[in-house]
């Protein structure tokens, strides 16, 4: 994501409605600020928005909560917000994903999407891939049993790291997954393309998806 520095971008952020300033208030308490008791899905690194609004409208009954780092990118997400007739099922949190355990408590999320991640290349930067060993006990402590996590990617180095991080992890299951989303059907059902997902595709580049499970607590 090029970042750029955009002025007014800070005030345009905090004066939004449907960004919490304060998440670390609202752990253990998310269902109050949609008022209603529907899973939660989360999607962190969530960018220009594109993948959550679509979520959002095609699942009514799901609340989503997007994750962005940089009120540069989720600026951009917030202009796109249709101010007359808002979503109702969706907020906004300007955080890094690493104080997810803050934010949340356990069982209170049930499903996280992980988005064209940043790769992270070099190995002593491991540790702050979203897929990383370090994000996947965040995730254990925030996800219901049974809850999914869905990643997408087109960089195969990252997609193979995650597979193989799950595959060791006792808590994730992966139960699908494909090297060639746009050619795979029963995956491919229903999905919403990301931003960097088009510009990736359109660009040839084959998009990797996998899904995993959250154990059962007395097996994970
Ligand atoms: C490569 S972009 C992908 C954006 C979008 N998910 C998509 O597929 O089009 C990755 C995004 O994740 C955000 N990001 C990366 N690490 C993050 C973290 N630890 N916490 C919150 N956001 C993060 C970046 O700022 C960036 O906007």
């Amino acid at each position: 994501m090029r970042l750029r520095n955009i002025p007014g971008a800070e005030e345009a952020v905090a004066a939004c409605p449907f960004v919490i300033h304060d998440p670390y208030s609202f752990r253990g308490r998310w269902a109050e600020i949609f008022g209603n008791e529907r899973p939660i899905h989360i999607e962190v690194g969530m960018g220009k928005g594109q993948f959550l609004f679509g979520q959002a409208e095609a699942n009514p009954n799901v609340n989503y909560i997007g994750i962005e780092r940089y009120t540069s990118v989720l600026l951009r997400a917030i202009q796109k917000l249709d101010n007359e007739n808002p979503p109702k099922n969706i907020r906004f949190l300007c955080v890094d994903a690493a104080e997810l355990n803050d934010i949340f408590s356990e069982n209170e999320i049930s499903g996280i999407y992980l988005n064209f991640s940043d790769p992270w290349p070099k190995e002593r930067h491991a540790h702050r891939r979203l897929t990383s060993d370090a994000f996947l006990a965040r995730y254990d402590k925030i996800l219901i049993p049974g809850g999914t996590i869905e990643f997408k990617t087109d960089n195969r180095a990252l997609f193979d790291f995650s597979l193989e991080e799950i595959g060791v992890s006792h808590a994730f299951e992966v139960v699908q997954f494909t090297c060639d989303l746009h050619r795979t059907p029963q995956l491919c059902a229903g999905n919403i393309m990301t931003e960097y997902e088009r510009k990736f595709s359109k660009l040839g580049k084959p998009i990797c998806k996998l899904i995993a499970v959250h154990k059962k607590n007395d097996i994970a």
